[in-house]
């Protein structure tokens, strides 16, 4: 078992910005949660909303270099802790991976998981978890989704905490090969989407992740490799 510390705030502006700003006198292996997020962050700059104390909302501050180094792999061994406690401690069905880390339940989001920090120094990686919210008001493409909408009950927040922090440091630590799961939880597989590179739009179909966990999208009879950016499902 990996040795960690937690931190929690009943209330905090974000996670991540707290262990970006500590991160030097904080340990490797530092998680901080909080019940409350007034200034959460997404991805693209966007705003993380999330109603008070129903949701798992942490950050974890790695600072070993040999785990620094996993780069964007961190971003599929994230998402993969999810999805397995999801399907593994909860029953839910239909759950998928948005590359490169959101998590999709019966077609809806239920996690997203942003990673910040300066390479090679540190890494954050921000987890938020719907659980128990039940309303979602606001601007979405699509209404999320929660374990509680999923499963028609409330959930003890508590008792998915320490198995995930658990689940998460184990496989980071140990290397495995998790490109086979991701393929098999491949929300974009075989889907058209919109990548920007260079700013120009392309439109291709999915077809895998290389090794690398880069995406591989075919367009024009050629498999271009994608390895960041925003996918935006037609
Ligand atoms: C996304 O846009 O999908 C990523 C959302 C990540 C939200 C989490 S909540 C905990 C941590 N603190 C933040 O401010 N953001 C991440």
């Amino acid at each position: 078992m990996n040795l960690y510390k937690t931190i929690h705030f009943k209330e905090i502006d974000s996670t991540n910005k707290y262990l970006k700003e500590y991160h030097q006198e904080l340990e490797n292996f530092t998680f901080v949660s909080t019940d409350y997020q007034n200034k959460g962050k997404g991805r693209n700059d966007r705003l993380w909303t999330s109603t008070r104390g129903e949701n798992l909302l942490f950050s974890l501050l790695l600072k070993d270099e040999k785990y620094i180094k996993l780069g964007g792999l961190l971003s599929l061994i994230a998402s993969i802790s999810v999805s397995k406690i999801l399907e593994e401690k909860y029953h839910l069905k239909d759950v998928q991976i948005k590359w490169p880390n959101d998590v999709y339940v019966n077609d809806k989001k239920i996690c997203g998981i942003l990673l910040g920090g300066q390479y090679p120094s540190y890494i954050v990686i921000g987890v938020g978890l719907n659980v128990n919210q039940i309303e979602f008001k606001g601007d979405y493409r699509k209404t999320p989704t929660s374990i509680a909408l999923e499963l028609g009950k409330k959930i003890d927040i508590s008792a998915l905490k320490e198995p995930l922090y658990v689940a998460l440091l184990e496989n980071i630590t140990t290397e495995k090969d998790y490109i086979d799961y991701f393929n098999k939880h491949n929300y974009l597989l075989n889907k058209m989407v919109e990548v920007r590179i260079d700013n120009k739009e392309i439109v291709g179909k999915v077809v895998s992740v290389d090794n690398e966990y880069n995406l591989l999208i075919e367009f024009d009879n050629k498999i271009i490799k994608i390895i960041s950016g925003e996918i935006k499902v037609l």
